[in-house]
């Protein structure tokens, strides 16, 4: 149910010129409800004055937007508006192009010291014209800090201009830190094109009057060169996370990037899948690098989440992770060619009693495995909320073997399981079990292998877990099967889903 006083607001924003007129007698209290009023309804011109008015020092997103969820998930999309995002970022501009004009003289209005943008969802997956993605706000946001530094640096030296008179030595002078700015705490995400855009930008935050203070910084298919510069530059407080994907940075990359990152006090997460580790065969320099990697990971005290997806460790997570001072609450190893000693070493690790989060994805948890599986899932079961076993070449046969240890994870909200081969038998054995997991919000399960059309080619391969190799019909029925046992177990409040691209809001962060 919407509150009275949203209603109000709502109408309240309904009129731009009445809301101009009397915005300076509005009591503070009532900005943010107008403010979200505005958002919602995309009454963008209200919108930029609130902000550009906006009477606290910290404008947040997050706080301002959704945290009464439940209430209001009804008229606010998951991802803001496109249109919002960029007029709240022009209310700043004003704002500050404002107060720069007044600068030294009195400034009574003058509050905004802080913009957080960071909350807002976006998975990188879809893209939306009425949204924004995230790499689309990293550029934008850099654009408007360049925008403002230049006309900044402009203003300068024409008043020093008119104060000294023309001198050619003018222009060569440092631009003085504007004392007038406000900082935007924000996630940034680049690749190879927005490069060159956020690096001038960073360059100038720390004298601009828009400054950058990134939380999570993630890069794709980017140079070590580009990503060095970028680290560098980057102010070291708040930067909770790194993610550095598909960068092919091997070892020596990822050497040369550590000690960068050593000097991020917060880093509490660090992912670096597809980084084009392979520890087989390793000749004694590369022995040595591998050393130094995981010296270097040591010395990440914060850390918490590690990710080392799709590199290939076989027998040397020991080695990896030994260094580690503190247990780690998340660790994705998908696709990293685990042997037992591995999981065996994971058993006995400090990690064991810590772990929220288990990604173990894309390892054939079959046969040698299996038995470590089983003991590293009893090990782990107190703590466990997550955990994504997909693609593990699973049948009946394993499943069942690892149901008992699954069901002692009494803190599980989520079990991705999707491509393994197993029946619709199975399956079944398992939405029985799961009843005992009462915190379990979401499953993602796979087509059973009954429900595959013979007609076409063989089930084992992950590529020909396509919709179009299996039998409609059947996939229905089962999936009726699946929600009418949801219904006589009371639990309709689970998911289960074949889709692996749910909205998953479990990132470990905000587990
Ligand atoms: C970088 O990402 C943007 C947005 O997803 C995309 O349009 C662009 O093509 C990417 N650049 C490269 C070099 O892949
Ligand atoms: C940063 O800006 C300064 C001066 O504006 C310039 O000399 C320097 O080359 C820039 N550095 C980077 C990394 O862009
Ligand atoms: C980094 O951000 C902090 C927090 O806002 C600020 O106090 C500090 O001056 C910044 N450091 C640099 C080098 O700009
Ligand atoms: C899984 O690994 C075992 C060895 O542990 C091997 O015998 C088996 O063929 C593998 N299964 C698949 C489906 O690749």
């Amino acid at each position: 149910m919407l509150s009275l006083v949203f209603l109000c607001a709502r109408k309240v924003v309904s009129d731009h010129a009445s809301t101009r007129r009397s915005l300076e007698f509005v009591p503070k209290e009532l900005y943010p409800v107008l403010f979200k009023a505005a958002f919602i309804d995309e009454k963008t011109l209200v919108l930029q004055d609130l902000v550009q008015n906006w009477p606290f020092s910290v404008l947040c997103f997050q706080k301002l937007l959704f945290t009464d969820r439940p209430r209001n998930s009804a008229l606010l999309k998951e991802k803001p508006s496109k249109l919002c995002v960029q007029t709240v970022i022009l209310g700043v501009m004003a704002y500050l192009n404002e107060a720069l004009a007044k600068e030294g003289k009195s400034n009574r209005k003058r509050q905004l010291r802080l913009l957080d943008m960071t909350g807002i969802q976006d998975d990188g997956l879809e893209q939306d014209a009425d949204t924004m993605s995230l790499w689309s706000r990293t550029v934008t946001l850099a654009k408007a800090c360049i925008d403002i530094s230049r006309r900044h640096c402009e203003e300068v030296v024409q008043i020093s201009k008119r104060r000294r008179g023309y001198s050619a030595t003018t222009l060569a002078l440092p631009v003085p830190c504007s004392s007038i700015f406000v900082e935007v705490r924000v996630d940034l995400f680049v690749n190879s094109t927005s490069y060159g855009v956020l690096r001038e930008a960073l360059n100038v935050s720390t004298s601009s009057p828009l400054r950058l203070l990134c939380r999570d910084f993630r890069a794709e298919e980017l140079s070590l060169r580009s990503t060095t510069g970028l680290l560098e530059l980057l102010n070291t407080t708040g930067v909770r996370q790194i993610d550095l994907r598909f960068n092919n940075l091997g070892l020596s990359g990822l050497n040369i990037l550590l000690p960068l990152m050593t000097k991020f006090s917060n880093l509490q997460s660090l992912k670096l899948p597809y980084s084009n580790v392979d520890v087989r065969r390793l000749s004694p320099a590369m022995e040595e690098e591998l050393q130094n990697f995981a010296s270097q990971l040591g010395q990440l005290s914060a850390l918490k989440e590690l990710n080392l997806g799709s590199s290939r460790l076989s027998g040397r997570l020991r080695q990896l992770l030994g260094a580690l001072q503190k247990p780690l609450e998340s660790l994705e190893l998908a696709f990293c060619y685990l042997l037992p000693v591995d999981v065996y070493y994971l058993c006995q690790s400090i990690h064991v009693s810590s772990l929220k989060k288990l990604d173990l994805s894309g390892n054939n948890l079959t046969q040698v495995l299996l038995q470590p599986f089983q003991q590293l899932l009893t090990k782990v079961s107190q703590c466990l909320l997550h955990l994504d076993i997909m693609e593990c070449k699973l049948t009946d046969t394993e499943l069942s073997a690892i149901i008992p240890a699954l069901c002692h994870c009494s803190q599980l909200r989520y079990l991705g399981f999707f491509c393994n081969p197993v029946s619709s038998q199975g399956l079944r054995m398992l939405l029985q079990s799961s009843v005992l997991l009462s915190e379990l919000q979401l499953v993602v399960y796979p087509f059973p292998v009954d429900c595959y059309d013979d007609s076409m080619a063989s089930p084992n391969s992950p590529s020909s877990y396509s919709d179009s190799a299996f039998d409609q019909e059947k996939l229905a029925q089962i999936g009726a099967e699946v929600q009418q046992t949801l219904v006589l177990f009371g639990k309709t409040d689970v998911v289960w889903t074949t889709d692996m691209y749910v909205p998953r809001t479990f990132d470990y962060l905000n587990l």
